[in-house]
């Protein structure tokens, strides 16, 4: 099992959801506001002419665990769906996930997920 976390931008969150929806391979999806610094360490705005600096930027960060095999056709879909091709589209880390447990009922491994 692996966990999907990946960070995006918050405009294409309702595009990235809707196409993870469609491919219909996740048991289960976490989402979280976050802030968040890349390689540019922020962005340089200005005000009535005052320059300032944002060095923590808004995204949003989903994450899934999902079978291995699932993993190529889901990083794909987030990539297709939350690319603009400038800087700041995110990224998507794939972690290893050593035990899933669902507390219900105490069942563990793919069967829990
Ligand atoms: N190495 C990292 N570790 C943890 N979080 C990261 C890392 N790199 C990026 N992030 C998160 O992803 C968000 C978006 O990163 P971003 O797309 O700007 O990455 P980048 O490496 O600067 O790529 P680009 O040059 O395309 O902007 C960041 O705001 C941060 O939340
Ligand atoms: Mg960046």
């Amino acid at each position: 099992m692996k966990q999907i976390k990946a960070i995006i931008r918050p405009e294409k969150l309702s595009d990235v959801r809707s196409a993870l929806e469609e491919l219909d391979c996740y048991k289960g999806i976490t989402m979280t506001e976050v802030l968040g610094q890349g390689n540019q360490k922020g962005i340089v705005r200005s005000w009535r002419g005052e320059k300032y600096e944002i060095d923590l930027i808004p995204k949003v960060c989903i994450e899934l665990v999902v079978r291995d095999e699932d993993v190529n056709r889901i990083k794909d879909t987030i990539i297709k769906n939350a690319q603009t091709g400038e800087v700041g589209d995110g990224k998507i880390f794939v972690i290893n996930i050593d035990e899933v447990i669902r507390i219900r009922t105490g069942e563990e491994g793919l069967s829990a997920l």
